[in-house]
């Protein structure tokens, strides 16, 4: 997912600074969605919350008792309930109106009364000898909890087995997560229908991504890229998707499955020559080879016919829990303006679903309305989504936090909404985060006047960062006021490293007011200095005083005598170190920009060399962790692989992702990865080269060929990392805490003077700085 366009965000910003209001009228949908919900039995969903209970922390799963009750609390919303038992033997006794609504209140437990923390990278699981006196009943503040992007497939979870696959349904149930994208096995199922109307295997190769693009190929972005799926690629889905609905359907979570959005492979051309087809636009510079499959449009009887056949095939592989992911026009622009005709497509989408599934849910990402600003204007948005009848629809407001359309769009004109934290883009890595809007905003939307909003979701395309965010956004789901969040900051340090310490609490603090709370409607996406081809003309930029991350560095390394052996305070120790000397290289690269406009070689030598350091020290860091490292990304990739060929193309497509996304760099850097592997055979190679070149510039007085130094990098470095073999070893190397000390000493009097400049001229409402903290 891209976002290129310019958007008018301001005037969104002043829609939503009108927002008022308590007048939640309830409106939860129970006629038309009160069909969503668990299908197992209660007693088939409450065995699957003990055995992850037990998974979670072994044998003292037998302090738990739990139970499903679907009638515990109000119609249309979860309840759960804790207790403590009286007798001699401590047992703790939940239940709840599901399977996730039990695990839901086992991992409030555990956060709330336990201080533990169960995370993307790590988990903190020490009960106490004695387990907490409880007596709490909470219920849900809406109906759903949704999760997952389209994207996340590509980008998180292109590699998994099993294993990762239970952790992450284990960690919805825990966040009480009861809606999830379920996506897997689809092209195996189109397989069988494409060629059941008589597409040729090559036909069908040459539209299917690699298993690191299938999102964007499923979105008609681009077609064959990163391709040929084999026969055990789709095995291999079609034996993990069954599982994973299995999985979910036992906790009661319901999974979103797909349906057709139109888009087909060129041949289709050849078998029905007269179906109205257009040809998708260009995505991102792709070459024609590589982009622009038909989308047969939505009024054309074919649509149906071939929606039908794709449901019909999917339905009897996998069942159905009625709701279905359908986006027709994501980062696509119709080519109907009028709003009679956007009317017939949504009807004509939806039919295609309902002809197959009578009950059939569609759910929609609301991306569209804010990448194609311009286009969907209000009154084509509504002749577009009201073309369905009220309550079947479900939009997923894509990036609330940041970008929300129900403003806009008038709760969707009547039609249910999630609002959605959209939190990354690409999987890239750096810290940042809107603290205090998740906590006040996902409020106010329920409380608008006219509320449609069902559920909040988190929708990232990438996860495995940033977890305090997800952490804080998933309580929104219960919590009824915003957030103490200095308070919340804190206890969040406490529950990650398991205990208090005073040292680890005002990271936390200072992390909360600074890079935690960004507020500005910049686009984040992960670009930073080090991670881009390098340039003279790369615009930096901070929402926080840089020198603050710094500091917070130093004081987060203090708490090392205490924490120095828990997991996660290890991994933070590896983030914050990475961030901060991130935030070095930025200095580094304006004082060499300076250099270089003054034409002191002496100087652009002196900073050239200090940058092409830091790389080395970065890699030295991120390589003492397992977190960190290109190794297990790349070897997850092969380990699929049933033969030397599919091991090249999945190393391959593993690669080409993270680094140049397209044969040409495409969309290059998009989902970079600050990890061990790429800094040191990737970003720093890159600079190397942009560095040399600086410095012969000076030295001879010629000016610098950008178009040259693209090239060379290209040719030298991006192209030939995509086709290397390099294995990179999985195990962490070095001791981080002891790595991170010694660079610590070694960079954290690195004066940010350039920044401190630069930062006045930014926006004072977004910047918190030293003076307002630390005294
Ligand atoms: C596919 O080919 C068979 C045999 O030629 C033919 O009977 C059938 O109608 C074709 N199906 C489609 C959808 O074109
Ligand atoms: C795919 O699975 C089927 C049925 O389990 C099996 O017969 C076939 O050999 C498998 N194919 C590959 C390539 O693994
Ligand atoms: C073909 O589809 C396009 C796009 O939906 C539409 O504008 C056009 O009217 C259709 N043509 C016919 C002949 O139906
Ligand atoms: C922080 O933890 C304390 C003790 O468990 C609790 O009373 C308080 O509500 C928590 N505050 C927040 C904002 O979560
Ligand atoms: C960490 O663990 C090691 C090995 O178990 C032990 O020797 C060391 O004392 C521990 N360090 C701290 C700070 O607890
Ligand atoms: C640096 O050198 C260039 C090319 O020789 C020249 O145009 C420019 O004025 C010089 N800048 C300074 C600050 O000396
Ligand atoms: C170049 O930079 C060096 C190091 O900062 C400094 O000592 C020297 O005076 C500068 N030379 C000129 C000509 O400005
Ligand atoms: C810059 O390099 C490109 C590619 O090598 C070359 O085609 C072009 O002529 C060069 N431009 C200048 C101004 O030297």
């Amino acid at each position: 997912m891209m976002v290129n366009t310019a958007l008018y965000f301001i005037i969104i910003s002043v829609l939503y600074s009108g927002s008022s209001g308590h007048h939640n009228h309830i409106n939860n949908f129970e006629s038309t969605l009160g069909h969503l919900k668990p299908r197992s039995l209660p007693a088939v969903q409450a065995e699957a919350a003990l055995m992850l209970i037990e998974r979670t922390i072994g044998e003292k799963v037998s302090h738990f008792s739990v139970s499903v009750d679907p009638n515990l609390g109000p119609i249309g919303k979860d309840t759960f309930e804790i207790k403590k038992g009286s007798s001699e033997y401590q047992e703790i006794f939940i239940t709840g109106t599901s399977g996730v609504a039990v695990t839901w209140g086992f991992h409030h437990y555990l956060k709330k009364h336990c201080n533990c923390q169960i995370a993307w990278e790590g988990e903190q699981i020490e009960l106490p000898d004695i387990l907490p006196d409880v007596n709490e009943r909470i219920t849900s503040n809406d109906r759903f909890r949704y999760y997952q992007n389209v994207c996340t497939t590509g980008y998180s979870s292109a590699w998994w087995g099993w294993d990762q696959w239970e952790k992450n349904i284990d960690w919805m149930a825990l966040n009480g997560i009861n809606l999830a994208l379920a996506f897997h096995g689809q092209e195996a199922i189109w397989e069988r229908v494409y060629l059941k109307m008589n597409l040729t295997s090559q036909e069908i190769n040459q539209h299917f991504g690699g298993p690191a693009f299938l999102p964007w190929s499923r979105m008609g972005n681009i077609r064959g890229w990163g391709g040929l799926l084999s026969s055990s690629w789709h095995n291999h889905t079609i034996v993990l998707q069954h599982r994973i609905l299995n999985r979910m359907r036992e906790l009661g979570i319901i999974p979103v499955l797909p349906a057709f959005a139109g888009h087909v492979p060129r041949a289709f051309s050849r078998i029905y020559p007269h179906a109205n087809m257009t040809k998708i636009g260009v995505w991102n510079q792709f070459d024609d080879q590589y982009c622009c499959p038909y989308l047969v449009s939505p009024t054309d009887p074919l649509f149906k016919i071939i929606g039908q056949k794709f449901l019909h095939e999917y339905i009897n592989e996998f069942g159905t829990d009625h709701i279905y992911n359908c986006d027709t026009f994501n980062e696509n622009e119709p080519v109907d303006t009028d709003t009679e005709s956007l009317k017939m497509i949504g009807q004509a989408i939806y039919s295609a679903m309902t002809d197959v599934d009578p009950q059939a849910i569609w759910m929609m990402q609301g991306w569209l309305f804010v990448h194609e600003f311009d286009f969907w204007t209000e009154s084509r948005v509504e002749a577009f989504i009201t073309s369905v009848p009220l309550g079947k629809m479900i939009i997923l407001d894509l990036q609330s936090e940041q970008f929300p359309q129900y403003m806009r769009f008038k709760s969707y004109f009547g039609q249910p909404f999630i609002w959605c934290m959209l939190h990354n883009f690409g999987g890239t890595l750096g810290m940042f985060g809107s603290a205090r809007i998740i906590s006040e905003r996902v409020i106010e939307a329920r409380n608008m006047e006219g509320s449609t909003m069902i559920g909040t979701g988190l929708t990232p395309e990438g996860i495995n960062q940033n977890y305090v965010i997800y952490e804080l956004m998933n309580e929104m789901a219960y919590r009824r006021e915003p957030v103490n969040l200095d308070k919340w900051f804190e206890n969040y340090s406490v529950r990650r490293y398991g205990g208090r310490n005073e040292y680890a609490s005002q990271t936390w603090n200072i992390l909360g007011k600074t890079i935690y709370n960004f507020i500005g409607l910049e686009r984040i996406r992960g670009h930073y200095v080090i991670t881009m081809r390098p340039k003279g003309n790369i615009k930096t930029w901070w929402w926080y005083d840089p020198e603050l991350i710094i500091e917070a560095w130093g004081i987060f390394l203090n708490a090392r005598n205490e924490k120095a052996n828990k997991s996660l305070y290890r991994h933070d120790v590896v983030d914050i170190t990475r961030q901060a000397l991130q935030l070095i290289a930025d200095e580094i690269y304006l004082s060499i920009k300076n250099a270089y406009a003054k034409n002191n070689s002496t100087l652009l030598r002196q900073q050239s060399e200090l940058l092409v350091e830091l790389f080395d020290d970065l890699e030295r860091i991120l390589d003492s962790s397992e977190n960190f490292r290109l190794g297990k990304w790349l070897e997850a990739a092969k380990l699929l692989g049933t033969n030397e060929k599919e091991r090249e193309l999945y190393e391959y497509n593993a690669r080409n992702q993270i680094t140049l996304w397209g044969p040409n760099g495409e969309i290059c850097d998009y989902a970079n990865k600050q990890w061990a592997g790429v800094i040191v055979d990737y970003f720093k190679p890159r600079w190397v080269i942009f560095l040399k070149a600086l410095q012969e510039s000076v030295e001879t007085k010629q000016i610098l060929n950008q178009t040259l130094i693209n090239q060379l990098i290209f040719e030298q470095v991006e192209n030939p990392f995509t086709f290397s073999h390099k294995n990179y070893p999985v195990e962490p190397q070095g001791d981080s805490v002891l790595i991170a000390v010694e660079l610590n000493n070694k960079w954290k009097n690195y004066k940010l003077h350039f920044i401190e400049r630069k930062i006045l001229r930014y926006e004072r409402r977004m910047i918190v700085n030293k003076k307002t903290i630390l005294t």
